[in-house]
Formats: structure tokens, sequence, C-alpha cells
């Protein structure tokens, strides 16, 4: 190129464009280069490090799930997918969340009927009491009673839901718990019956049944002519929305609480209530899920 200067211009003519198409084909060899040697060095890497995640993954150990936790999940992916999101709050609550904000004052009687474990004071201390939530009404997830039965242990696990807006109605509310139920007990349909009942934190306040029957023992839901409690619900009582801070002259919604443990057991078929927090390796692995499994509604369902 450097000798184009010394040329003719004739000569110039017929050189120039002869080094310039050189030029362009030494480039593109150059590049063509560069892209085979990158394309070589990803074939090298993709060839050392592939991994098969179709594998089946190892065994190890006895680990099992919950049933309980599997529930949960369970649960939580039913409502996600109806648009709720998930809020938790802690296991120890203030007694103003877990009384007075929900509408029940100092001296209310509902507070008797919760059978509360309050946490204990020094002496002298004059500070609002602690207590281990008694209900998911104070946003919670495990909550505690001094209970203890087949159907009731004095620590439980509960699950609660919330809608406030402007036009929410109690057949919402009853659409959710139809939604939920077939969702949850994998069935087309199942009828929800409200029976009128009494919270402090409600108004109207209906108790949740669910249509079933009972054949050869073992319960069918969905169908029939029994009614299995689930648990209970209502729209939230202005005096809640108020402590909240909103205001119950244009807001209102719907709540309802129901236990995890009794669910767990009448899907899964678990007789007794109070095996759940015994921590028996056997009765784990018979009712555990399987560590590695991913959960869904169906997962779990035996035979
Ligand atoms: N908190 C009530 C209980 O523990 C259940 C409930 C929740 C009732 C929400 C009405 C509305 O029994």
């Amino acid at each position: 190129m450097r000798e184009l200067g010394k040329m003719t211009a004739e000569e110039r003519q017929v050189a120039g464009p002869a080094l310039n198409a050189l030029k362009d084909e030494v480039n593109a060899a150059l590049a063509a280069k560069k892209v085979a040697l990158e394309d070589a060095a990803l074939d090298a890497r993709l060839a050392e490090e592939w991994l098969d995640v179709t594998l089946p993954a190892r065994v190890r150990g006895q680990g099992s799930i919950h049933p309980v936790p599997q529930v949960m999940d369970e649960i939580t992916a039913i409502f996600a997918d109806l648009g709720f999101s998930v809020a938790e709050g802690p296991q120890i609550e203030t007694d103003w969340y877990n009384f007075d904000a929900l509408n029940m004052p100092a001296h209310h009687s509902a507070r008797a009927e919760m059978d509360t474990f309050y946490m204990a004071r020094a002496e002298g201390d004059n500070r609002p009491p602690h207590v281990l939530r008694t209900h998911t009404s104070p946003v919670q997830s495990r909550t505690y009673r001094a209970d203890y039965d087949q159907t009731h242990t004095p620590m439980f696990h509960q699950f609660e839901g919330l809608a406030i807006d402007k036009d929410i109605s109690m057949a919402n509310l009853k659409w959710v718990l139809e939604e939920f139920a077939a969702a949850f007990f994998e069935v087309d349909k199942i009828e929800v019956r409200f029976r009128a009942s009494h919270f402090p934190f409600t108004e109207p306040s209906a108790e949740i049944d669910f249509r079933c029957s009972w054949v050869d023992g073992k319960l069918r839901l969905g169908e029939g002519d029994d009614w299995l409690e689930a648990g209970g619900s209502g729209m939230v009582h202005p005096n809640v929305l108020r402590a909240a801070g909103v205001d119950p002259e244009h807001y209102q919604g719907f709540a309802f609480g129901l236990g995890i443990d009794r669910l767990a057991m009448l899907k899964y078929g678990i007789p007794d209530l109070r095996a759940f927090f015994e921590s028996d390796l056997r009765w784990l692995k018979h009712y555990g899920f399987a560590s590695l499994a991913v959960p869904t509604t169906y997962g779990g369902l035996r035979g």
C-alpha cells in the first residue's frame, strides 16, 4: 500500500483495487478464524461442564417432609393462584394485636374463650403482657391454645384469608372458599355452607362447613348429606378496620381462618392430630413426603 504513492496514475488504477481486494480477503479470513476459535472453545467447555439434569437424585439419609409444611405449600399455591399474597407474623404477640385490635377490649368475655398462654413477666413489670398468639387473625400461621384431644392440640397451625376493598361481600367469601376446597381436595366441586356464628372481629360471622359423606368409615368430601366443620369466617368488623386505620364507611372485607393440621388430617387420612407434634420417626416415614419432590396439591394422594 505504501508503494502506491510512487506509482503513476495508470499503475495506481490497476494496483489500488487489487490491493484493496487483498486487504478485504485477509480481514475476512481473520474474522472467520476468530469465530471458529471461539466456537471451538465453547464446544470444549460444553463437553467438559455438562450436567444431566434428568438423572434421578441420589437418596441420602431418611429425611421426609412433615405433612404440615407440605399442606402449607399446597394451600399457598392455591391462594397464590387466586391472587392472594402471603403474610406472616410473629408467634409471640402483644395482647393488643391478639385481642384489642380485633375488637376484644380488656374485659371482653371472648378473651376467656381463647384459652390463652400468657408470657411470664418479671415482678414489677407493668408493660402490657405478651401472649402466644391464639389465632391467625393478628396475621399468623402457628397458634397455641390450652386444648388437647384427638382433633385439638395446644400448638396448631392456622391460615387466614383477608380481602378488603370497596365492594367485597359474603358472596366473594363463599366463592373463594369453594374454589380453595375443590382445589385442595382435588374434586370438581365442594359445596360450602355458612352457619351463623359469633366472632368479636367479624359481623356477620359464619362457621364454614364443607359437604361430605362417611362411607365405611371413610370421609368423602364434596358429596353426601353430612357437613364437616372447617373454620370460621365473616365480614370484618368496622372496629377492626378502624383499629387498622381503614375507614369502614368506604371499605369492607371478608376474613376466614381454617386449621391446617385438620385439613392435612382429612386429606391424607391421618387419624389423630396429636401425632403431628410427637416427632416419631416411624410416623414421619409413613405420613411424610419425599424431601426432593416439588409440592403439588395431588402429589401426596395415595391409592
Ligand atoms: N380467628 C378465628 C379462630 O381462631 C377464626 C376466624 C378468622 C373467624 C377470621 C372469622 C374470621 O377461631
